[in-house]
């Protein structure tokens, strides 16, 4: 959600915060502002839009070294405006604070404060943290943070600046991601490593309950009765050329371009010497495979699309059962679970509220976990009794496509392991398999090389206000991710359906301007699609085809054909995931959005 940065040190601090906010754009975008420790006081500058509306105003801050805090901001309590942006002063102007998270009794501290003097200048639950730390300072900005954290019910991560203690940043963290950048004669507070990865790429991520002092030469990690906390430091395993265009016009096309890599990436590694598939992060005898009954995947968005596309491989080489929930309803089903079911979190970020609450009732249920994330050293990382790392690299695009390929080698990788674990397949099996999986590579990168009709189909159709994808058996997932691609960065009207549920209810909506997108590939289910296609065409809606090279048959019924190499059925998703990613990506550029940071979005999402 929103983009936090603090800065203590020789730099520019005006800015390198602004820098810091650059990188973290893709957290929130609907205001920004910064506050700067100056002349004895603390100058603020805030903006309601994107950066692009606060950069103007940094003419006449400082352009020397210094210290400051700085946000970029996704709404929840308080309309985006400029006095809703983020920092927000005390009534003195003497202490400053950026957020992000929410606090869930702000009105009841509201109540509270303005009872006791407090005027307040904005409409957020964030203010409430700086009248408190106000009330409960005496010249030391640590303790008095100390003091009014434990008043506070929700998720937070804060930092704050006193106009009185010149070059220290106090940070506090709950629930939302909150790291330290450890840099020479200077350091940072970030929501993210990429605010510093230009500077820095030694880290420490703090914890829930943690406080931090920091300045540009020292640092101190209390917890909430003032004993102190050992952390380790850890280093970022990209560098900053990773989160850079590289040439290309957006991140979301590089980031689909990247796709070869990370799925490779994901893959690489995993045999061992004595011809075994490895996932040694799930060597740690945590927890026992062998005795798991039951697993149960739980995600978000595109994450829960890959997690049901895992469910179609995994229960092919499986015994057990494998379910999937919606993370935020996974909680209200509140399932029993026990110490035989495993709960797999799948997660781009390791941040997302929804599936970090689910992740936690499993806990409270005694059963064990197991993150599938991208981002090293997350919450979801270090919560969970293990962790499986997609190596997608650093993902910029707030709509997800290169983790999504990412998340997908991993949910077949673990597959294959369990079932070796279990001892259901053949070695000679896995090795093929794990060979077969590397090898599409080169099919995806054969995708990704010629895009002619993709771009072609989006010239035709991007005016249209509405799309069905239809998808049958394990491309009926991909469907709806294709669908979520495409309303999330064009705001055109998408659904995603099980092809052979359409004549119950959506076939309805058929119509002459109604495009149908059909994932058509040579399967064991290529005629029942067939026979779906023929009912759209015969309500007059446009169908265009993703089918499989050399299927010259299915030409005839289908007003476009987007052709993907063959490959088994099993990986047809793997191949038509990118073909689908580029249609939304060229339709939405043709209808002018802004496809890296469509509206109403956030990367990741820490609130419930
Ligand atoms: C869609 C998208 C979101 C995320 C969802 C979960 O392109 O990015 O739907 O997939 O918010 O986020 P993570 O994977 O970080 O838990």
């Amino acid at each position: 959600m929103c983009g936090i940065v603090g800065y203590t040190g020789p730099r520019p601090v005006a800015a390198t915060l602004f820098h810091g906010l650059r990188r973290l754009e893709y957290r929130g975008y609907d205001s920004a502002g910064l506050g700067i420790q100056e002349d004895g006081g603390i100058r603020v500058i805030k903006r309601r839009g994107n950066l692009d509306h606060l950069e103007p105003l940094l003419g006449d801050l400082p352009g020397e070294g210094g210290t400051g805090i700085a946000h970029t901001r996704w709404a929840t309590h308080g309309v985006p405006s400029t006095e809703n942006a983020h920092p927000h002063l005390d009534c003195r102007g003497r202490i400053a604070v950026v957020h992000n998270g929410i606090i869930e009794n702000y009105q009841e501290l509201e109540r509270g404060l303005t009872s006791r003097g407090h005027r307040f200048r904005s409409r957020t639950d964030t203010e409430v943290l700086v009248h408190l730390v106000e009330e409960n300072y005496r010249g030391d900005l640590l303790e008095a943070v100390r003091a009014a954290m434990p008043k506070i019910r929700g998720t937070y991560a804060a930092v704050f600046l006193s106009a009185d203690e010149p070059g220290v940043l106090v940070g506090a963290r709950k629930d939302s991601p909150l790291l330290l950048g450890l840099g020479e004669g200077e350091n940072f507070l970030a929501s993210a490593t990429l605010a510093f990865l230009d500077f820095t790429r030694r880290a420490v991520s703090l914890e829930n309950g943690d406080l931090v002092r920091v300045t540009d030469d020292d640092w101190v990690i209390l917890d909430i009765n003032g004993g102190s906390v050992e952390r380790k430091v850890f280093e970022v395993p990209f560098d900053a050329t990773a989160v850079q265009k590289g040439g290309y016009s957006d991140f979301m096309l590089k980031e689909i371009h990247e796709q070869p890599q990370a799925w490779m990436d994901t893959l690489r590694g995993r045999m061992s010497p004595g011809n075994r598939l490895r996932i040694e992060e799930l060597e740690e005898d945590r927890f026992d495979l062998r005795e798991i009954n039951r697993i149960i995947f739980v995600s978000c968005g595109t994450s829960y699309h890959a997690s049901l596309l895992g469910r179609y491989v995994m229960e092919g080489w499986m015994d057990i059962p494998v379910e999937v929930d919606i993370s935020s309803e996974f909680y209200y089903r509140a399932p029993k679970l026990d110490p035989r079911c495993l709960v797999v979190a799948v997660s781009q970020s390791g941040e997302t509220a929804d599936t970090m609450s689910a992740v936690r009732w499993a806990k409270r249920c005694g059963a064990p976990t197991l993150a599938v994330v991208n981002v090293v050293g997350s919450m979801m990382a270090r919560e969970s009794d293990g962790v499986l790392y997609t190596h997608a690299g650093p993902e910029i695009g707030v709509a997800a496509t290169k983790t999504f390929l990412a998340q997908v080698a991993a949910v077949y990788l673990l597959g294959l392991y369990l079932g070796q674990e279990r001892g259901l397949l053949e070695p000679e099996f896995v090795r093929h398999t794990l060979r077969e999986l590397e090898d599409l590579t080169g099919r995806i990168e054969e995708v990704l090389g010629d895009t002619d009709t993709v771009e072609r189909c989006a010239d035709k159709y991007c005016r249209c206000e509405d799309f069905l994808f239809l998808g049958r058996n394990i491309n009926y997932p991909l469907a709806m991710e294709a669908a979520l691609k495409l309303k999330e960065i064009s705001y055109i009207h998408a659904e995603g359906y099980p092809a052979g549920e359409m004549k119950h209810g959506p076939i309805a909506l058929l119509h002459p301007g109604f495009p149908v997108v059909a994932l058509i590939p040579r399967d064991s289910v290529y005629e029942k699609m067939k026979g779906n296609v023929e009912e759209v065409r015969a309500r007059q809606a446009p169908v265009i085809a993703v089918a499989t090279q050399g299927d010259a048959e299915i030409r005839s019924c289908c007003e476009e054909v987007i052709y993907v190499p063959e490959v088994k059925p099993q990986y047809y998703p793997v191949v038509m995931a990118p073909a689908l990613q580029l249609f939304a990506y060229h339709v939405a550029k043709m209808r002018g959005c802004n496809v890296d940071q469509p509206r109403n979005l956030a990367k990741t999402v820490t609130v419930e």
